[in-house]
């Protein structure tokens, strides 16, 4: 198959390597001249497991390659993906703007009696499918075409792994034509494949991303409860995570969820359900849970540090999550921020996120260093704000024979709390004793 994908960001580029891989020829665009230049010259504007050597392969191949002109993607693919940023609003309603030029700039260059499908993969609300088709026939009256929803599920930091082998392929169409140049193209995955109306598989996406939100304050609500009353959140965890009817996977207590999918998409569920008229306010718990989880944690630092201002602290993890370098609403760095915001003294470490951090000056009163152990330096406590395994990995007593004093706030859960404690850590973490 021929294939286009217009926006080549985390879902655009990791979709567009993917579907090259399994044979389809693919035509990434972009309307920032800056990364298609790079991609062209090789190289990746976003680290990804794996993305670099399957995109250097296909590209080797002749199976993908990259443009700015969306008129060469749509001249040259049956299927013309949109993967372009959905930003949110300040009022948490999601900023379709993109969406809606992508619509024109495509209407533009539909050319006559050249059927084309217009797959949406941006995360959209419910009913954006009818305004992209509508969008589409306002501006091109001839054009020939269906739009299809085909929402992403690809997860950050194992992109590929979860393209390649997704747990479902949602497919959004009343069109029989587009449904079987879209089974053309997920053939060749091994996933069972759900087809619905477009507005069923949008709601998907929102649903889907709010139902995994609720899972981790569920558990972080619980973590609250175990830190009052003594109980082990991971023993909770385990012990409900066996019912088959729950299951084990989203159920780590933390400082809560960040990244730049699950705070929008969770704010979006709840604009979209009062525009409809039928408010999800169980969705603002969600919220609200996540929001306690950082306080309660700084205030269990407060406890132990009586006042922060001047204390040295260093804090590993600047992502929002481990094995990536993203750094879009990251929980760690709103906690760096908090303790630099009381006058601590802040040294932070992240294996990937550093560069990120820096180039949007995300943490501006913060020292950034470059390894763990140089964070820990003189360090009056440790803050441990994303799980990387290079830090569960790491020795303690070289850590411990760098700090001023032994301390240690795991804000994920990651170490033993019985091995800290062995090595001479005063040990807090999340729910557990
Ligand atoms: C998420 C969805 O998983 C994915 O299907 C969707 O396509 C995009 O949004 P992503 O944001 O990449 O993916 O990361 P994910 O692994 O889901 O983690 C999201 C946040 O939840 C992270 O901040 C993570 O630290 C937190 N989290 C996750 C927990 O606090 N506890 C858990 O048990 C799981």
């Amino acid at each position: 198959m021929d294939i286009s994908i217009i926006g080549s960001g985390y879902v655009g580029l990791v979709s567009g390597a993917c579907f090259a891989e399994v044979g389809h020829n693919v035509i990434c665009v972009d309307n920032d001249q800056r990364k298609i230049d790079m991609l062209q010259a090789g190289k990746i504007p976003i680290y990804e497991p794996g993305l670099e050597e399957i995109v250097t392969r296909n590209v080797a191949s002749g199976r993908l390659r990259f443009t700015s002109s969306i008129e060469d993607g749509v001249d040259n693919s049956q299927v013309v993906f949109i993967a372009v940023p959905t930003p949110p609003q300040p009022d948490g309603s999601v900023d379709l703007s993109f969406i809606e030029r992508v619509a024109r700039e495509i209407a533009s260059v539909l050319k006559p009696g050249a059927y084309r499908v217009v797959v949406d993969k941006s995360t959209v609300p419910v009913k954006t499918g009818e305004k992209v088709t509508e969008t589409i026939r306002r501006y091109n009256k001839e054009a020939d075409f269906d739009v299809v929803s085909n929402p992403e599920f690809l997860r950050e930091g194992c992109a590929v792994p979860d393209l390649m082998n997704p747990d479902r392929i949602v497919i959004g169409t009343n069109s029989d034509r587009a449904m079987a140049l879209m089974h053309k193209i997920y053939d060749p995955f091994n996933a069972p494949v759900l087809v619905t109306d477009v507005n069923s598989a949008e709601l998907i996406k929102h649903a889907a991303n709010s139902f995994l939100a609720l899972k981790i304050s569920y558990i972080n609500a619980v973590s609250a409860i175990c830190e009052a009353s003594g109980a082990d959140v991971e023993k909770v965890a385990s012990g409900i995570g066996m019912d088959k009817r729950i299951g084990r996977n989203f159920l780590n207590a933390g400082l809560g969820y960040g990244g730049s999918c699950f705070p929008k998409d969770i704010a979006a569920f709840i604009a979209i359900s009062d525009e409809l008229g039928v408010p999800f306010t169980l969705l603002k718990e969600v919220q609200r849970i996540n929001a306690a989880q950082r306080d309660r944690f700084l205030k269990k630092m407060r406890e132990t540090l009586w006042v922060l201002r001047d204390k040295k602290i260093a804090v590993w993890g600047i992502s929002f999550k481990p094995d990536t370098d993203d750094v879009r609403s990251s929980v760690a760095v709103d906690l760096i921020n908090d303790l630099t915001s009381e006058k601590a003294v802040v040294t932070c470490y992240d294996p990937k996120g550093a560069e990120k951090a820096k180039e949007f000056n995300l943490v501006p009163n913060a020292k950034i260093v470059d390894s763990a152990l140089e964070a820990v330096e003189g360090a009056e406590a440790l803050v441990i704000a994303t799980e990387w395994k290079e830090f569960a990995n790491i020795d303690l007593k070289e850590v411990k024979a760098r700090m001023h004093t032994p301390l240690i706030f795991d804000g994920r859960n990651l170490l033993d709390p019985d091995a800290a404690r062995k090595q001479g850590f005063v040990y807090h973490s999340v729910g557990r004793p």
